[in-house]
Formats: structure tokens, sequence, C-alpha cells
């Protein structure tokens, strides 16, 4: 359709080359709504007739709920819709649509309009997981585990307290993207190929109409930035850094040497060979994928970096690193949500985990400063028990008087205190007295679930209330359709 200053059509393999239309299915309702708030604008500014607007909406309407045949040999979704309109409307009103805006625009606007609501449908995700990870936190808030530093024993924990720190890490994922909103939801409709145009446009009423909150204003910005994509995808890469972070953790739990937790069998696969597995792939291929959205940032950064300003067609290619960062991060968190509602807990495994090794060593050093021993003395106290007990090969609070003696003597603390230490410090006693803020002590894990379930609650009424705000807009602007073509 566009091809009048060039001679030749475009070969079979040159138009596949250059054609996006296969990616473009993502972006064509959102083609159709902008080109519908275009359209009424054009017609509300005196740009165009009623009779134009008419025949125009309508042919845009009834393209809604067509499946558009992408083998016409346009192309874009741009280009293909606007043959139909005007296919339908007649050129002397179709012909006329397109006035006053480009591509460049077009497609900035389906993208940000695309991103805008996967950003909401991600946000609700994120606060569905978030809500998993504190209702299992609820229950678990007495499930004694190993907290680890290097993947080694570090100090006694709960359960809670790990599913908690999970949830805060998404709470952050959610407020970044939750920030990154207001970058995308800015409407570049009406900016033309790159430098406005001289039609008498409202550009301020489409952005309304289409529930923006604002205007890219300046139209060489509104036509060459693609940041916002950028930014969104990055920070899906940074939640899927951390999804797959959780991942990682539930495949070594679910190991027969930890077993401290079992998948439910959906979320396992079977070995085609031997016939006992019961595979964690899902969580690895949510690793997997993980790599897939870095790679994907990693595309989107590399194209935006050497484009001089002005639209150039490169920027066709990012399209579909967005769709597919969307598709995974939504499909990672619906699946997390539900692994953790299904999950098995294995308790007892956890807390002999714990209680099979020297997790309370730092409790005794602590409880030695107590006493007003220097942290430094107690810290060598609390090792010399510990490489004790693993020489007579039995555990601390087993240790006689004799066999402290010597460390006892050389610190100049009183032997008989050390004793009555090891012998009153558990595990349990451990997270009793653990009270610090945030610390895995039982005390903290009430007050953080409450915080958290509130937190979960105001963060809903605000994604809701965005998603009404643009709903609302929309509902107007097809009121207006209707009203005019009824
Ligand atoms: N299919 C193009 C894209 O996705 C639409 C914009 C084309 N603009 C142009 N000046 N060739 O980016």
């Amino acid at each position: 359709m566009y091809r009048s200053r060039l001679g030749t059509d475009l070969s079979d393999i040159t138009l596949d080359y250059v054609s996006s239309i296969n990616d473009d299915s993502q972006i064509a309702l959102y083609d159709i709504i902008g080109s519908q708030a275009h359209t009424l604008m054009l017609y509300e500014n005196q740009i165009i007739t009623k009779n134009d607007v008419k025949k125009i909406l309508s042919a845009l309407e009834s393209l809604k709920n067509v499946k558009l045949d992408v083998s016409s040999g346009a192309e874009d979704i741009h280009e293909l819709i606007e043959t139909l309109v005007i296919k339908k409307a007649g050129m002397a009103s179709g012909g006329k649509m397109h006035t006053a805006r480009s591509r460049n625009d077009q497609v900035a606007l389906d993208i940000r309009m695309k991103i805008r609501d996967d950003i909401d449908i991600i946000c609700n995700c994120l606060l569905d997981t978030i809500e998993a990870l504190v209702s299992l936190a609820k229950n678990h808030q007495k499930t004694i585990m190993p907290l680890y530093t290097h993947l080694q024993q570090a100090q006694v924990g709960l359960f809670s307290h790990y599913l908690l720190a999970q949830a805060d890490v998404l709470f952050r994922d959610f407020e970044r993207l939750y920030a990154t909103f207001s970058h995308v939801n800015q409407s570049p409709l009406g900016a033309g190929p790159v430098g406005g145009t001289s039609i008498a446009i409202d550009r301020h009423s489409t952005a309304k109409m289409l529930g923006f909150d604002g205007l890219v204003e300046n139209s060489l910005d509104a036509t060459s930035t693609r940041d916002f994509v950028a930014e969104y995808v990055a920070m899906i890469a940074i939640l899927m850094t951390n999804l797959s972070r959780i991942s990682e953790d539930f495949i070594i739990w679910s190991t027969f040497e930890f077993s401290f937790i079992e998948l439910a069998d959906e979320f396992t696969s079977p070995s085609s060979v031997m016939p006992q597995k019961k595979n964690p792939d899902i969580l690895e291929l949510t690793r997997g994928k993980t790599s897939e959205v870095i790679g994907n940032l990693t595309a989107i950064l590399t194209t935006i970096k050497g484009l001089a300003s002005g639209y150039g067609r490169d920027l066709q290619q990012i399209k579909s690193s967005i769709w597919s960062t969307s598709k995974i991060s939504i499909s990672a968190l619906l699946i997390l949500k539900s692994i953790l509602l299904t999950l098995h807990v294995n308790d007892k495994k956890m807390k002999k985990a714990a209680e099979s090794s020297d997790l309370i060593a730092l409790d005794i050093a602590e409880k030695l400063v107590q006493n007003g021993i220097p942290f430094r003395t107690t810290h060598k106290i609390a090792g010399s028990l510990v490489h004790i007990a693993h020489l007579s090969d039995k555990p601390m609070n087993k240790l006689s008087i004799k066999e402290i003696s010597k460390i006892a003597h050389e610190t100049k603390v009183n032997p008989n205190l050390i004793m009555k230490i090891i012998q009153s410090i558990t595990i349990t006693s451990s997270l009793k007295e653990r009270k610090s803020f945030g610390s895995s002590g039982y005390d903290e894990q009430k007050r953080m679930i409450e915080d958290r379930i509130k937190k979960i609650n105001n963060y809903r009424i605000n994604v809701t209330k965005r998603d009404n705000d643009i709903s609302k807009a929309l509902d107007n602007l097809s009121s207006k359709i209707n009203e005019l073509i009824k």
C-alpha cells in the first residue's frame, strides 16, 4: 500500500524478512483501539466529517471480532488494518484514517498499551504469589530449619522466615514494576513520523481517551525512544533472577539428600528410563527461561544503543523480546504460586538437619557476651567447643567439664558458666531468644506476617484502582464509538 515512491514490489523472501506481521498479532487489538481514538479525535477537531468517522469506526469495530489474515502480504499490522478499513469504509473516508499520524507513533502507542496491560497482569500475579508465600509462612512459624550461607549450615531458623524473605524480594519486584508503569503509560500518539504535524490535532484528547496519564511530549522522543521497553524488561529480568533463586532452593531441598520438601506430582516430570524418578523439571525451566529473559534484555539494549535518533526499523525486532518476556514471567509466577500451594513440607527432616549440627555455636557465644565477656573471646570459646565436640564425636551439650577446662583456662572464663550455657541452649531456646527486628526468632514471624498481609491488601487496592482507571477510559471511548456508529 505504501510503495508509490518505489518501482517494484518486494519478493516473497524480502517481504518475509521485512514483515513483522507475525509478531504483531499481540498488538492488533491495541492498534484498532488506538486507531479509533485517533479517528474520534480527528472528528472532534473537525478534521474529518461525521460520515467519515462513522464509516471508519464501524470498519475498525468489525475488525475486533475477526481473525486478521496475516498472509495478505502486508508489512505489518498497521498496514493490514488500514488496508482493511479502506476496503470496508471506502477510500473517500477510510483513506483519511491515517491523517496526522504515522506508523512510528502508532507502533510506540501499541507497545505501550501492551506493556501497561502486562505490567498490571504481572503485578496481580506477583501479589498472588506473595500471598501464597505468606499463607504458607503462616503455617510454618514453628517449622525449624537450618539457614545457610555458602550452602553450609549457619544459624537455626524457621521456614516461615525463609518464605517471608522471598515475599519481601517479590514485593520489591512489585514496587519496581509498579513504578515502571508510570514511565510506560504516556501517550506518543500524534507525534507523527518524528517532527509532529501541521494538522490541528489534539494529542491530549487521544491520550485521555486511551487512559494514559500524560504525553511523551517531544515528538522526536515519542517516536524514537524504547527506554520504557528496556526498563520493563530489565525489571522482569530482575524478577526472573529472583524466581530462579527460589527455584534453585526448592530444587536442592527436594533432593533425596535434603528431603525438606516434596513437590506435588503435577510440578515434576518422570524419566523416560529410570522409573523411580520425580524430577523438578518445571522449576529447572524457570531457571532456564530466566536466561532467555536476560537474553531479551541484552537484545533490546544492544538494538537501542547504536541507533541514531528517530525511528529505525531495527526497533521492530525488539517486539518479540517483549512478548516472550511477558509470557515467561506470567507463567513462572502462576506456576510458582501453585507449587507453593501444593508443596509438601517435611518438618521433621528440616528439624533433624538443624539439630544434627552446631547451629547453636553463635548462640553460645552471645550468651557468654551477655555475661560480660567480649565477643571476640566468646567466639573463640564457642569455636573451640565445636572443635572439641567434633574430636570427641559428641554433641556440645554432652561435653564434660574436663573437656572444656583448657579453653576456660585459656580465656579466663569460669568453666561452670560455660557448662551451664552449653547445657541450656537448644535450637528452640535459640529461636525464643532471637528478638532482633526481622530476625528468624519466633516472635518476629507473627509481626512480619501481619504486616505483609496488610501490605498485600494495600498494593491490591492500588493496582485495582489503576486498572479501573484504564478500563473506565476505554469504556468511555467504547460508548462514544457505539453512540456514533449505532
Ligand atoms: N512494523 C514496524 C515496527 O514494528 C512499524 C513501524 C514502521 N515504520 C517505518 N517507518 N517503517 O516497528
